[in-house]
């Protein structure tokens, strides 16, 4: 059975995807920084590791006593992530600065960790947790946007320079799904000292993701997602596992970037 590290694997995505595979007979290796929210995957035979993925060491660390116990890696899931609210002027640069450690060189710290395995191996999947929001960029996410934007990116470059190494990068794009992430999101929001000017949007924005979140589905489908992604033969490149995943990229690319503006906006009224 596969190999598969998890990162995140404390809540929300990670730890669901990390019960599935346990219930398949994978080799589960989960992740996060908080161990005592792992102790049932540990109970279900999951191999539970502190990790801090904007810590260098700790990441070398976890790679390598997955390689030292399984001398393999079938699976990476970079999935730890979080998103802080706010207008682009205030948010703080530090905390700002400590999102990108997370959602980009977190993902690049383990990307660069498994890739002497995997292409010695010439096999392997590399599933990057993006967000709808790295295809599109809305008023009040704009840093978060940002840093999946960035995953996007690299996870792009990423498949093409491995492909020829037999390694699989697969983009995970889910839209507004109920795990923990919009307390932290939303925690952020409530923390800022906003400027008077952004009090109108922010409490519009407040008023339509808080209503998006309340309707919103659980991590199932993008969990399962993430399983189909693992199993395929031959994985596709994009998972967008929301409809409103699925749609509001097709909308933007209708529309003008203008117009595009005037739709979210009238939403956030
Ligand atoms: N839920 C959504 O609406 C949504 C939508 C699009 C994309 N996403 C993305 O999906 C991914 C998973 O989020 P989720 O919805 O499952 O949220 P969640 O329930 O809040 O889980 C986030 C996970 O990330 C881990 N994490 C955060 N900072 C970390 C760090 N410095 N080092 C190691 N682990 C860290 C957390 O573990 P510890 O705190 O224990 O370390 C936790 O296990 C994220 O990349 C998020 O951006 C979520």
């Amino acid at each position: 059975m596969k190999t598969v590290l998890i990162t995140g694997a404390s809540a929300g995505f990670g730890k669901l995807v990390a019960e599935k595979l346990l219930a398949k007979g994978y080799t589960v290796y989960a992740a996060a920084r908080r161990v005592e929210r792992m102790q049932d995957l540990e109970a279900k035979g999951a191999h539970v590791m502190h990790m801090d993925v904007t810590d260098n060491e700790s990441v070398k660390a976890g790679v390598g006593r997955v390689l030292e116990e399984q001398q393999r890696i079938d699976v990476l899931f970079n999935n730890a992530g979080y998103g802080s609210y706010g207008t682009i002027e205030d948010i703080p640069l530090e905390e700002i600065q400590r999102q990108y450690d997370v959602n980009v060189f977190g993902m690049g710290r383990l990307i660069q960790a498994v890739l002497p395995q995997m292409r010695q191996q010439r096999s392997g999947t590399i599933i990057n947790t993006s967000s709808v929001v790295g295809q599109i960029s809305t008023a009040v996410v704009g840093w978060y946007a940002s840093t999946k934007h960035a995953v996007e990116a690299f996870s792009d470059a990423l498949r093409m320079e491995v492909k020829p190494l037999g390694i699989d990068v697969v983009i995970i794009e889910p839209g507004a799904v109920k795990t923990e992430f919009d307390e932290v999101a939303f925690g952020t929001l409530d923390s800022l000292d906003l400027a008077e000017d952004y009090k109108p949007l922010v409490s519009g924005f407040r008023k339509y993701t808080g209503g998006m979140y309340a309707k919103c589905p659980g991590p199932e489908g993008t969990a399962n997602a993430v399983i189909k992604a693992i199993e395929a033969k031959n994985p596709k490149t994009r998972y967008a596992t929301t409809m409103d995943a699925k749609l509001l990229p097709r909308v933007k690319r209708l529309l003008t970037d203008k117009l595009f503006d005037k739709v979210v906006l009238s939403q956030m009224k």
